[in-house]
């Protein structure tokens, strides 16, 4: 059967997409940034997943203002990436698993939620620096990759109690698979941040700190939060953090900590790293 090996957190900001593509991880800005993300690195060597399911969201690439799905997960056997605006690079293709998708896709629309099924997805910097951040040392990608974009831009968007309980459905989904895959969950975005309007530019570390709490051992918090609180301490963009709560659901009520960073600012945002473990 498939197996959770764990969940990963981490911010998606375009900017680190542009640092690691000019090579500036090892400069006063960034060094403490990214040697935050040495332990995810060692970690996700030693339990070697077969695949990563990318909990982001698209940020006008593949969807627009148009047409706005709240759930939609990648269907394909491959997905490449393209700049919506932010000078990042093309980088190799990402392979896919097309069948362990429509498993997904099955198993979460039986449990009631209705996602949007993309057989063709453009995927943006919300997934594509995660995943360079994780393996961009690797001549390959080692795994592949799911998208699960989750609508955090064009209001209404999914409440942060539903993408708890969306990442609680994707738990039994995959733990529903026949085949031996060893599956990572990365939740992407936030964590503080506002890129446009009069509050342009606000961070809150202590609201960050407590999402980073909430997380780990108390879900329930963040998740008790309605979009319009959250987006009050958080900022606009910062309310991506409820995407961490969809690879928190996936997981047991009690978890092991097994890395946790915090640094601030990264371009506007403050960046926060875990990795989480099931319980025994
Ligand atoms: C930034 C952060 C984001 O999450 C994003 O999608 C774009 C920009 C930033 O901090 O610059
Ligand atoms: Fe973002």
């Amino acid at each position: 059967m498939a197996r959770i090996v764990g969940g990963v957190t981490t911010s998606h900001i375009p900017a680190i997409g542009n640092a690691m593509d000019q090579g500036l991880e090892q400069t006063p800005y960034w060094k403490r940034f990214f040697d935050g993300y040495e332990p995810v690195k060692d970690w996700l060597a030693e339990v070697d997943p077969d695949i990563a399911i990318v909990v982001y969201n698209d940020h006008g690439l593949n969807f627009f203002l148009d047409k706005a799905p709240t759930f939609a997960i990648g269907c394909a056997d491959e997905y490449r990436n393209a700049d919506e605006g932010w000078a990042l690079p093309t980088l190799q293709t990402f392979e896919g698993d097309a069948e362990f998708s429509w498993h997904l896709a099955e198993s979460l629309i039986e449990q009631e939620f209705d996602m949007t099924t993309c057989q063709e997805m453009l995927v943006d910097h919300g997934f594509i620096v995660p995943m360079a951040l994780m393996w961009r040392h690797l001549q390959d990608w080692p795994v592949k990759a799911i998208p699960l974009a989750v609508n955090t831009v064009q209001h209404p968007i999914p409440t942060a109690r539903r993408c708890y309980k969306l990442g609680q459905a994707l738990g039994k989904a995959i733990e529903s698979y026949p085949e031996d895959l060893k599956v990572v969950i990365f939740g992407t975005g936030g964590l503080s941040h506002q890129l446009q309007g009069e509050r342009a530019g606000i961070i809150d570390v202590d609201y960050d700190l407590d999402c980073i709490r909430s997380v780990i051992d108390d879900p329930d918090w963040l998740a008790d939060q309605s979009t319009a609180e959250i987006i009050e301490k958080a900022g606009t963009e910062g309310v991506e953090v409820i995407m961490w709560l969809v690879m928190r659901g996936a997981l047991h009520p009690k978890v092991n900590v097994i890395h946790k960073h915090y640094h601030v600012p990264i371009s506007n945002t403050g960046a926060g790293v875990l990795v989480l473990e099931n319980a025994a």
